[in-house]
């Protein structure tokens, strides 16, 4: 993934006054070939036109289950870059009031430190598409999630930055510490993320430095003590993979990740929410 500056829009064609780009065509084929039910892709695409989020830019990526796009900003979207994420139209992506989990849980957060922000997700009712902006769970109740709407981050995921440069201690440092602020948010929420590993965290350079924002919510769900442990413990592989060899010397990255007592992969009680944060590993970043 690079800058969230998109490409020109392609030419145009016109048949019996319809107009549609030929980026416009692309996306649609996109959505088609995703969500693989006809009636439901051609309902999002024309909710898409309706309204004007068909400025196709480019792809910014595709996991397990979606394939995410750029599209042009629209005012109502403050004109920032979109990323648009859909996948399968499939059962598994129905929401439930009485047990709400999955993308739409994200228009509920409030307090959203480092965590990737929805500004709206695309359900189907069996009838119509919607569009929502806010967390209404009993209108959502029974509907089936097939897009969501966030703003395009500019810059790398975490997997792609480590693959490409040898981080120092204090950029792992940094970078660690924000993602255990945004899992502190997201647990803060009532809500644990359960899919947390480095392709779904997006770090951006900002003039004082790099910020990151966990993203995909897809497998979110009502927080428990078993998946903050799993949470946490997920934070562990990732420190402990950009870490590395480099700070293995260092006693209180031994301490956050494999002390028998409090070790994050193999600690009895392992450190968890304020105590990961507060921990001495990071201390002054
Ligand atoms: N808001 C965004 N801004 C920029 N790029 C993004 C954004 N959201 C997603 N991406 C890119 O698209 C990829 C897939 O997105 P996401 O993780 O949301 O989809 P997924 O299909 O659910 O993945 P998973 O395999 O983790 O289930 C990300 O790893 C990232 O490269
Ligand atoms: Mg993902």
């Amino acid at each position: 993934m690079t800058c969230c500056v998109g490409e020109s829009v392609g030419f145009e064609f016109s048949i019996l006054g319809l107009e549609l780009s030929d980026r416009e065509e692309e996306l649609e084929g996109l959505i088609a070939g995703k969500l693989k039910v006809n009636n439901v892709a051609e309902l999002f695409f024309s909710k898409l036109q309706e309204l004007g989020l068909t400025g196709f830019q480019k792809r910014l990526g595709a996991g397990a289950v979606g394939v995410v796009v750029q599209l042009e900003g629209v005012e109502r979207f403050e004109n920032i870059p979109l990323a648009l994420k859909f996948f399968e139209f499939s059962e598994s992506h129905r929401f439930s009031a009485s047990d709400p989990r999955g993308d739409l849980i994200a228009l509920s957060f409030s307090n959203a430190h480092h965590l990737g922000q929805t500004k709206g997700v695309f359900t189907f009712d069996g009838e119509k598409v919607h569009l929502f902006e806010t967390y209404d769970p009993q209108k959502q109740d029974g509907h089936i999630v097939i897009a969501t709407l966030s703003k395009a981050v500019c810059g790398t995921t975490l997997y792609g930055l480590a693959k490409s440069v040898s981080m120092t201690p204090g950029q792992v440092k940094t970078i660690g510490r924000q993602i255990a602020e945004a899992i502190l948010s997201i647990h803060k929420e009532g809500y644990a993320h359960k899919d947390i590993h480095a392709e779904n965290i997006l770090v951006e350079s900002r003039s004082g430095g790099v910020s990151i924002e966990m993203i995909d919510f897809g497998l979110a769900g009502k927080l428990n003590d078993k998946r903050i442990g799993t949470d946490w413990r997920k934070f562990g592989y990732i420190l402990g993979e950009l870490g590395g060899d480099k700070l293995m010397a260092d006693p209180w990255f031994f301490d956050l990740l494999y002390s028998e007592g409090r070790g994050l992969l193999n600690g009895k009680a392992p450190y968890a929410e304020r105590e990961v944060l507060d921990h001495p590993f990071f201390k002054g970043y």
